[in-house]
């Protein structure tokens, strides 16, 4: 049961929620998820309630975000635990439409990111998944009307593709980013570890630890181009299938090839069985 922490599914009652929450001119943050959640989760409810005296968690698993090959049918889904956990961080409201609710019968309208959408990361790998992601955010941007949003670092690109489109339809609210939580051994946190098996996940910290050594060789002024190669043979190495691991200006994700050409950030795919893990760092 959800005792006193509000779920609603409805976009009127979503509505009728919102306005009370905002009395008295209460500030409001938005977490936005696809449910299963874990510490990286509820370190962006902590993050949003340092910014506003309200906040309202949204759990969707968005259909629009998934390739038909990919895990929307087995995507994890944990709605007791993530109710006790949102109760237990004193949230103060859940909006948890089903999707004919977010895309009802007829529904015609797409956001196309570009930009940062189009760096050749996620999205060649994902052609379907920015569109999706800009859409259904978009959507609950204007749902809620938050003042702050909260995203991962976690999905660096995101958080970017995010950003922009914010600033691109003149949305009134800031997108914040937020730390990635790890394991004690590195791993980010992801709803998808759970797919790993314990080989996998033992092997699983590697993708930190290799991007950590890059980083520092990088910093020492090492090749990029030399350091990124062998980095990708170490990762291999450990059974991954790589799909991308680059360096990008970490604002812009445009291609970086040096140091002195700006802020870079370091950001991997790759696969390991089944499971595909994504990471990143700032250098
Ligand atoms: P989901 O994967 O559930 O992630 C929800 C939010 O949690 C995202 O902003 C993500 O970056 C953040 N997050 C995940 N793991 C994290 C970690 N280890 N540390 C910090 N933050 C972490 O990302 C999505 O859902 C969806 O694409 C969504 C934005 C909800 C749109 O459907």
């Amino acid at each position: 049961m959800s005792g006193n922490l509000p779920v609603v599914r409805r976009i009127a009652a979503l509505r009728h929620a919102v306005a009370r929450l905002r009395r008295r001119g209460n500030k409001l943050a938005l977490v936005p998820t696809m449910g299963a959640l874990h510490a990286g989760h509820l370190a962006l409810i902590r993050a949003a309630r340092k910014r506003a005296r309200r906040v309202v968690v949204s759990i969707f698993v968005n259909p629009t975000q998934f390739a038909p090959n990919e895990d929307l049918a087995s995507y994890p889904r944990t709605w007791k635990a993530d109710l006790a956990a949102l109760k237990a961080l004193k949230v103060d409201l859940v909006w948890a439409p089903d999707a004919k609710v977010m895309y009802p019968d007829g529904f015609a309208t797409r956001i196309a990111p570009e930009g940062a959408a189009l760096a050749g990361l996620e999205d060649k790998f994902r052609p379907h998944f920015f569109g999706g992601v800009a859409t259904v955010v978009a959507k609950l941007f204007t749902q809620v009307a938050p003042d702050f949003a909260m995203f991962g670092e976690k999905d660096y690109q995101q958080l970017k593709v995010v950003t922009a489109m914010a600033r691109d339809l003149d949305l009134p609210l800031r997108v914040i980013g937020v730390p990635t939580v790890r394991e004690t051994d590195g791993l980010a946190l992801s709803s998808r570890n759970a797919y790993l098996t314990p080989a996998e996940r033992a092997a699983a910290p590697t993708l930190y630890r290799v991007l950590k050594d890059c980083a520092t060789l990088i910093k020492a002024r090492q090749p990029i181009g030399e350091v990124i190669a062998d980095a990708r043979a170490a990762i291999e190495r450990a059974g991954f299938l790589v799909d991308y691991l680059e360096a990008r200006h970490a604002e812009t994700l445009a291609p970086i090839a040096s140091l002195t050409d700006g802020p870079i950030r370091l950001l991997v795919a790759a696969k390991l069985g089944r499971t595909r893990l994504i990471d990143n760092i700032a250098v």
